[in-house]
């Protein structure tokens, strides 16, 4: 059966341009009622104009969609609040929350400012968290809500000279984890997609060979996916581009007990670090109170 999002509203932040834009286009053409949240501003998340986002809510009415325009700023609570309330504002209710607004100060550590690493941390991680608390209360209350994050490879897997960007991408993916423990029994599920794709932000970063194969609209579909009523899975984390999807996971070793109910010594962890360290048997867990118990039966085998 063909996905579809009648009835739904969904908040798809930083949609002016980019991504956003792909996933706002998509969902109104599956029915949804779009607010297309974008500040408009430079790459770094500096100034800032109306016109972005209402070319893209041009786009979907055009296109026979409905779509509003908004263009506050996730990085405040205030704004935030504005971007979630134009949804109850305009259709009623929020039902899909996609948290893609993103900015960039690459620097090497050496040269980061706090400033620097707090415009980006305020953007992607809290501007994530602010948008999120503001929908969440609505979700619950219609026993009803998909949200997606946007993580990145910079931070699931590191990428020189991008401290507070990595710092921030894996911080919506912890955000998530503590989500999806809340927001199973109220049929709000949270999973976070790791996009690869040709935009403003990677554009200078990409070769020429590649950029043809990486169009915004190959990372969509998992993030419709993400956002269907079909879907009852919550905390994955999918990286995907150029038509690749796969599955990244957390995963810890089986582990070693060590010290024989004593202290062990530095010596002894140096002596045991490959066993430590040996992913053969690593497994996921669902949750810290699973890792917990692990440690537990790890330490008094039954
Ligand atoms: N393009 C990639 O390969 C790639 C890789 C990994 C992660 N990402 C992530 O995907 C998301 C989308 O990025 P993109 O590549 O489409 O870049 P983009 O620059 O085209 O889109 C980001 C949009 O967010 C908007 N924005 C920035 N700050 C905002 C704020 N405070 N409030 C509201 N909107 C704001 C920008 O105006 C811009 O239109 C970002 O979170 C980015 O970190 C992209």
């Amino acid at each position: 059966m063909t996905i579809r999002y009648d009835n739904r509203v969904a908040v798809v932040t930083g949609a002016g341009a980019g991504l956003g834009r792909n996933h706002a286009l998509f969902l109104a053409s599956r029915g949804a009622k779009i607010v297309v949240n974008d500040l408009g501003g430079a790459i770094d998340g500096s100034g800032g104009s109306t016109t972005a986002a209402e070319k893209v809510v041009e786009e979907i009415k055009a296109a026979g969609g409905e779509a509003v325009a908004n263009t506050d700023s996730v990085a405040t609570p205030e704004g935030a609040a504005g971007i979630i309330q134009s949804a109850i504002d305009n259709f009623g209710k929020i039902d899909i929350l996609i948290n893609n607004a993103g900015n960039l100060r690459d620097k090497s550590f050496s040269k980061l400012t706090p400033a620097d690493f707090d415009a980006v941390v305020d953007v992607h991680l809290s501007g994530s968290a602010y948008t999120t608390l503001a929908a969440w209360n609505h979700m619950k209350d219609a026993n009803y809500g998909r949200i997606v994050m946007t993580t990145s490879a910079a931070g699931l897997f590191g990428n020189f000279g991008q401290g507070n960007y990595a710092a921030a991408k894996l911080a919506v993916v912890g955000l998530m984890n503590a989500l999806k423990q809340e927001g199973t029994k109220y049929n709000i599920n949270v999973n976070t997609v790791a996009p690869m794709a040709l935009t403003r932000m990677t554009e200078d970063i990409m070769s020429d060979k590649i950029k043809p194969l990486v169009k915004p609209e190959f990372v969509t579909p998992v993030v419709a996916w993400f956002c269907a009523e079909e879907n009852t899975v919550s905390g994955d984390v999918v990286e995907a581009g150029a038509g690749y999807y796969g599955k990244v996971q957390i995963v810890e070793a089986k582990g070693t007990v060590l010290g024989g109910g004593e202290i062990p010594t530095p010596e002894e962890i140096q002596a045991n670090y490959d066993k430590i360290t040996d992913m053969s048997e690593a497994q996921p867990f669902h949750s810290a109170n699973d890792a917990m118990r692990h440690i537990f039966r790890s330490v008094k085998p039954r």
